[in-house]
């Protein structure tokens, strides 16, 4: 091989090793404009979270997780109230809110956890999806009231509420609830079947919607 063929070759060489990178960060940029299957929904991330000393208002919450199973491409993460960050209620598509009934409302330390996401952490509630879920010790004892006090909170934060829906015999929807209790005191001790199914309807329901949502 003369001399001249030998240059031209290692030029050659040399070309290609210079242009490679060029052709990976081409097809990298392709790959990361390549749009989703539009056969892929979106998944839907459900917060579930809640405050609980005894574990009653807990086991509620598992219900609520449980619901959000039964709908496809949906998450639950159940989270305490105290453990919740800015990042997993911003990155929620809907949030289900739980706690005990304290004196015919919600317990003070609640309040004070969740008027900080909105008034320190300044989180953006528009538009997700909020349900929420109570127990308490009387048959009474305010627990509609705790329910109504969470969902104002959620209105207030520009959130968009639903309770647990029901259906009749034939499956047509009929009637749905405020939210999600359970009655923990000693005339009914623990959380029933039909208490865990209305937190799993409600935490269906929850998904559900905000998967509608996210369609749009
Ligand atoms: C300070 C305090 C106040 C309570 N007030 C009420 C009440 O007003 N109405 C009610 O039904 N239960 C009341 N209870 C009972 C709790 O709501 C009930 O035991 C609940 O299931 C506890 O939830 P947890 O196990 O998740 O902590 C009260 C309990 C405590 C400790």
């Amino acid at each position: 091989m003369t001399h001249d063929a030998l240059s031209t070759r290692a030029f050659r060489w040399m070309l290609a090793l210079l242009l490679l990178p060029c052709g990976l960060a081409t097809a990298a940029a392709q790959d990361r404009t390549t749009p989703p299957k539009a056969s892929e929904p979106p998944t839907v991330r459900v917060l579930i979270t809640y405050y609980s000393r005894t574990g009653n208002t807990e086991q509620l919450a598992r219900g609520v997780a449980r619901g959000v199973g039964r709908v496809p491409h949906a998450v639950a993460t159940v989270q305490r109230v105290e453990e919740v960050t800015k990042e997993s209620l911003q990155s929620a598509d809907a949030i289900a809110l739980g706690c005990p009934t304290y004196f015919g409302n919600i317990p003070g330390k609640m309040k004070i956890v969740i008027d900080d996401w909105n008034w320190k952490w300044k989180v953006n509630f528009t538009d997700k999806v909020g349900g929420a879920f109570t127990t308490g010790a009387g048959q009474v004892g305010g627990k509609e009231f705790t329910v109504i006090s969470l969902l104002m909170f959620m209105i207030n934060n520009r959130m968009v509420v639903a309770g647990p829906l029901y259906q009749d015999a034939e499956g047509e929807d009929i009637w749905a609830e405020a939210g999600a209790a359970a009655m923990t005191g000693p005339l009914d001790p623990g959380i029933s079947a039909a208490e865990l199914d209305a937190a799993a309807r409600l935490g269906e329901r929850l998904a559900k919607l905000a998967a509608k949502m996210r369609s749009e």
